[in-house]
């Protein structure tokens, strides 16, 4: 039997959507107010999905203290009330969009989380707006 269990995670973050190689029209049509030069920040609200079949000896999945101390450590520690372009290494060189940023955190956890579970991470920049990735 098959489930998937989940967990909501919180952090705030800056961050700067712009690429070098365009001029400040071009920055500015693409990426508009996420251009803003002097960063501006978001709540970011995430939900980091486990799915793979119930241990029979524990009913877990995944036990959930594990999962929450790994989001706290891995993301929420690493991330929160940082800006995302200066602070964070990953971010140097790659634009920090939601979908980025969701595959970071993605390939932050993979290593800690049992290789037989799946692994899924959405990531919320604003309540609407909302990116996945699986892996
Ligand atoms: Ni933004």
């Amino acid at each position: 039997m098959k489930v998937k269990v989940s967990r909501k995670a919180h952090f705030n973050a800056a961050h700067r959507l712009h690429r070098e190689d365009w001029d400040d029209a071009k920055n500015n049509v693409v990426f508009g107010r996420c251009n803003n030069p002097n960063f501006h920040g978001h709540n970011y609200d995430l939900v980091v999905s486990v799915y793979g079949e119930i241990d029979p000896e524990t009913g877990f999945v995944m036990d959930m203290k594990v999962l929450k101390e790994l989001i706290k450590e891995r993301i929420e520690d690493v991330l929160d009330h940082k800006n995302l372009n200066i602070e964070i290494p990953e971010f140097k060189n790659l634009n920090p969009t939601a979908e980025n940023i969701a595959v970071v955190i993605w390939n932050k956890l993979r290593p800690h989380i049992n290789a037989s579970k799946e692994l899924e991470v959405v990531l919320f920049e604003t309540p609407r707006n909302f990116v996945t990735y699986s892996g």
